[in-house]
């Protein structure tokens, strides 16, 4: 099939990747001129496992190139995604600019029948908003049908995650786009779930929001273990192992960031406020996430007690492991936080360095090497959940702080095995 991407952030170019990679023929628009020369040459502007290879190996074979002309895309597709950001605005709703702005872009270079798909994370309705722009801005008058189709990818994860997706999610109002929509999703081999566009919608929400409530509970679930005495990591794994809950998402940690999860909360209780339900549930979700990183950060300072001119590794600045991104990311919050206390901050991430050298200051020591982090440190703080820093040299690493303390915000270490060690070792919930 002939497909156009309009947007080629995380979602837009994981997909036209993995479209391309399934054999479609993929038009990736983007209208940053210097990304479009980035990929065109072959390189990528996020760190993401598998995409790198992806997207070369489809370049070369012909089937995905880039342009900066959204015209171009429009005439060469009969299937139109649309995947530009949809972000957060200063009362928590969400700013739809770019969707519209595209909309009328493609109204306006509309000659044949388009199916225009709804990529983007968007408030219920918009799909509606979108087929009446359409509608009002096209000159020919040329007939389309507008699909939702939300994207459940994780970064880090993301090839994999669209490559073998546990659902597809298509929103229609009518049966026309039904078949070339399923033509598009069939080489992945997963189950298709066609709905009405607002249930699409929805669902995108409501499944983001259920995921970061499942973390809450288990890090809500982390302060009653610690005040009891028993270990959050064997309630999860007794909980999980209930098929009605699952072991997934159950990790505790000094709380959720990145780029969806805080953003699609406070969507979501805004959408919900306009629709005239308070959903508190969700509003307690966000509280005890804030008050996760707030505890955490109480017993950095309980520990040490004065954290002025105190120096302090911290592994981990990306919001997840497997990503360089920090937007939102708890570690470099938790950064932020230590530094306006007065401590000296050495720290390292495996890919996120350069990201996070544009969020944090000068003073701030960027360490290339994982095992020289704690030198001369007054603790250690493991804020990103990297798999790589179980292959930490403790032993090396506890020799060269001034104290061996070790603040783990991801659960990555044994708690015994640590005290074995000799190290003051606090974790989450154990
Ligand atoms: C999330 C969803 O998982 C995707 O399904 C969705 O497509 C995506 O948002 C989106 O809307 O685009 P993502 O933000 O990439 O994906 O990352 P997650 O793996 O969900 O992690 C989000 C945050 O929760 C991270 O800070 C992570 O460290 C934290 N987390 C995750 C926990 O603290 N505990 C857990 O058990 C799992």
């Amino acid at each position: 099939m002939k497909i156009t991407i309009i947007g080629t952030g995380y979602v837009g170019l994981v997909t036209g990747a993995c479209f391309a990679q399934v054999g479609h023929k993929v038009v990736c628009v983007d209208s940053d001129a210097a990304k479009v020369k980035l990929l065109q040459g072959g390189g990528i502007p996020i760190y993401e496992p598998g995409l790198e290879e992806m997207v070369k190996e489809n370049v070369t074979a012909g089937r995905l190139s880039f342009t900066n002309f959204i015209k171009d895309g429009v005439e060469k597709s009969d299937v139109i995604f649309i995947a530009v950001p949809t972000p957060p605005q200063a009362d928590g709703s969400v700013d739809l600019s770019y969707i519209e702005s595209v909309a009328r872009d493609i109204a306006a270079h509309m000659t044949s029948y388009k199916i225009v798909v709804d990529k983007s994370t968007v408030p219920v309705k918009t799909g509606e908003k979108v087929a009446e722009t359409i509608k009002r801005y096209s000159k020919s008058k040329v007939e389309f049908d507008v699909v939702s189709n939300p994207e459940f990818l994780r970064e880090g994860f993301a090839v994999d995650d669209l490559m073998k997706p546990d659902r597809v999610v298509i929103g229609v109002r009518s049966q026309r786009p039904v078949q070339a929509m399923k033509a598009v999703y069939q080489p992945f081999g997963s189950p298709i779930i066609v709905t009405d566009i607002n249930s699409a919608e929805l669902i995108k929400h409501a499944a983001n929001s259920f995921l970061a409530l499942k973390i809450s509970y288990i890090n809500a679930i982390s302060v009653i273990c610690e005040a009891s005495g028993a270990n959050v990591q064997e309630v999860a794994a007794g909980i999980g192992m209930d098929a009605r809950i699952g072991r997934r998402f159950l990790d505790a940690s000094l709380g959720f960031g990145g780029s969806c999860f805080p953003k699609d909360l406070s969507a979501f209780i805004k959408i919900s406020e306009t629709l005239g339900y308070d959903f508190g549930l969700l509003k307690e979700v966000q509280r005890i996430n804030t008050q996760q990183m707030d505890r955490f950060v109480k017993k950095i300072t309980e520990t040490l007690w004065v954290l002025k001119d105190k120096k302090i590794g911290v592994l981990g600045l990306a919001f997840k492991q497997n990503t360089d991104d920090v937007r939102m990311s708890p570690a470099i919050d938790l950064c932020q936080r230590l530094l306006k206390d007065g401590a000296h901050l050495r720290v390292h991430d495996p890919q996120a360095m350069e990201k996070a050298k544009a969020l944090l200051p000068k003073t701030v020591t960027f360490v290339s090497d994982m095992n020289k982090v704690a030198e001369g440190c007054d603790a250690l703080v493991i804020a990103t959940e990297w798999p790589v820093f179980k292959q930490l040299d403790l032993e090396q690493a506890r020799k060269s702080m001034t104290h061996p303390i070790l603040f783990d915000g991801r659960n990555l270490f044994d708690v015994a095995e640590m005290e074995k060690l000799g190290f003051i070792y606090k974790s989450i919930g154990r």
